[in-house]
């Protein structure tokens, strides 16, 4: 006999738990089915993000740089510390437990919301298209084996490492995000394939921890998709720290054996090899639907793998839906959820909506870099009129008592409107700051009027708001 409920959720990620969540609060029944499994056999719900993304490699980036700050700047502040050294176990350890209150916390907020959460993983049976007016069949195949009917489905199954061809992750010597947040011991030499956000985020880590690190990147520009300015900022800080990044390479082969050899032409075309201890790939990520046999139902799929989806995630088959990393647009834990909450409304026959132009990206790299909105290279190509505002960190009371002047705040508006068009950080907790941009986009804001709006004194805040002065050209403190 089958369980049925008015919608099953195939995935427990931020995009899947948050939707089953939103579905269960709008009264709903509601089920989550996820397969992660942490090494003693309970749930490890959160997926990528919680497990093997968002979470431990903040809590990394925080350990190391908390060993950087100790071993480089504490001086600077007349605080002496001797016989400085680093616990790698331990610091996975604390890793470890960070993203274990994350799984459980999950769990505890099925428990209040009254989600029906099943261990195992679902997938659409041959008999999920006939099921017609009972529903949709899902089967559990797992822990809790079970046959679910619901009225709607909503596929949230994420996405996995793309390997390099002729470089399989081994997690030991050639590794994937996964490996990369679990290495045991410093390496002397690490190398990264792919300077995207997960190779400056993990280089970021093993660099202060000692590693001498080196990363390739395929395409000729550096951080492509971020402003300009900002992009060339960052290579320059990253360069000064010591992250050897060659950018416009070709991999042509990859030899795993006691160490790793890679070898590729470099921006010339010219022949080069290098060897490392561990090599981290971070290419890109690829949709996953292994497991789910969308096929049984006819979900379609797109050229590259995706489930397709509209615009508010409905995929071609009636009352089956798919949000996140595993349908188009940024792969990005808020991303998933916002699309999850928006599906949830509109399953319980509300209205729902993400507006891709307000996500905000961070990069958690040392300075942080953040963004909302269009670069300065994408007005230029829509012919977009705009102007242009920038306020440097070092012009910052805050920053400079932090001892963290590296970077700036750059607003642009419409230079008719004074609507803003994008905001571009680079600089200490560049995360936390993007957020008023975010609101003031959302609202529809001018420069001018976060140049009205009065900023604690003295915080970093002031910085947005010297940017956005700096838009009309009239800078209180630059
Ligand atoms: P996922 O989180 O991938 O979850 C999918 C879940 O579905 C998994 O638990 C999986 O086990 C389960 N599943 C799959 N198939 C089945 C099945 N058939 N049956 C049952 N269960 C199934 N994003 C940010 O916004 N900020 C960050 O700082 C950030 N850092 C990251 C760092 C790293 C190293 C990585 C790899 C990613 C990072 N991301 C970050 C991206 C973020 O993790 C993803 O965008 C996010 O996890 C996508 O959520 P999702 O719910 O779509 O899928
Ligand atoms: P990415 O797309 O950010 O970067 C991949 C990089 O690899 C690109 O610069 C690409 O040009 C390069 N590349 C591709 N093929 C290559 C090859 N054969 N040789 C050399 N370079 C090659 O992907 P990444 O870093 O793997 O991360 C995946 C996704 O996870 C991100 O796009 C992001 O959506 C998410 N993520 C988000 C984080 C955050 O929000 N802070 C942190 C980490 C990951």
């Amino acid at each position: 006999m089958s369980k049925s409920f008015d919608v099953v959720v195939i995935g427990g990620g931020p995009g899947g738990y948050i939707a089953a969540i939103r579905a269960a609060q709008l009264g709903l029944k509601t089920a989550c089915i996820d397969e992660a499994a942490r090494p003693d056999g309970r749930p490890a719900l959160g997926g990528t993000c919680t497990n093997v993304g968002c979470i431990p490699s903040k809590a990394l980036l925080q350990s190391s740089e908390n060993y950087e700050h100790a071993g480089h700047q504490f001086a600077e502040h007349g605080i002496q510390v001797k016989g400085l050294s680093v616990d790698v176990a331990k610091m996975l350890a604390r890793k470890d437990k960070v993203v274990e209150q994350n799984n459980d916390g999950i769990t505890f907020l099925f428990r209040k919301n009254k989600v029906d959460f099943f261990h195992g993983r679902g997938s659409f049976t041959g008999s999920s298209k006939t099921a017609g007016a009972d529903g949709i069949e899902i089967a559990v195949a797992g822990k809790s084996a079970e046959s679910l009917l619901a009225k709607h489905v909503i596929i949230a199954t994420g996405s996995n490492p793309r390997a390099l061809p002729g470089a399989d992750f081994d997690e030991k010597s050639i590794l994937s995000n996964t490996g990369a947040l679990a290495i045991t011991e410093v390496p002397k030499r690490l190398g990264v394939i792919g300077a995207g956000v997960i190779g400056l985020e993990m280089g970021s880590v093993w660099r202060r921890l000692g590693a001498e690190v080196t990363i390739l990147e395929a395409l000729p520009v550096f951080l492509g998709a971020v402003d300009e300015q900002i992009a060339k900022e960052a290579a320059r800080v990253f360069a000064k720290q010591g992250l050897a990044i060659h950018t416009g390479v070709k991999i042509t082969r990859v030899t795993n054996k006691q160490t790793i050899t890679v070898e590729y032409t470099d921006s010339a075309g010219v022949a080069q090899s290098a060897t490392f201890d561990k090599l981290i790939v971070s290419i890109g990520r690829v949709p996953n639907t292994a497991g789910l046999d969308a096929a049984a139902i006819g979900v379609k799929l797109d050229e590259r793998g995706f489930v397709a989806v509209d615009e508010q995630c409905r995929t071609n088959i009636a009352n089956v839906w798919a949000i996140g990393d595993v349908v188009r647009g940024p792969m990005l834990a808020h991303k998933a959820e916002e699309e999850g909450v928006a599906v949830a409304e509109r399953i319980a026959g509300r209205y729902g909506h993400v507006d891709f132009n307000t996500v905000p990206w961070v990069i958690y790299t040392s300075p942080e870099i953040s963004w909302v909105g269009q670069t300065e290279q994408q007005l230029k190509a829509a012919g977009i009129e705009y102007r242009a505002g920038v306020f440097p960190f070092m012009a910052n009371g805050r920053a400079r008592a932090l001892g963290d002047t590296t970077g700036m705040v750059k607003m642009l508006a419409d230079a008719k409107t004074d609507r803003i068009l994008g905001v571009h950080i680079i600089g200490p907790m560049a995360s936390e700051l993007i957020a008023e941009a975010v609101v003031a986009m959302e609202f529809g804001a001018s420069s001018e009027d976060i140049a009205l709006i009065c900023h604690a004194h003295p915080s970093l805040s002031e910085a947005m708001k010297e940017a956005a002065l700096a838009v009309d050209k009239r800078t209180l403190n630059f």
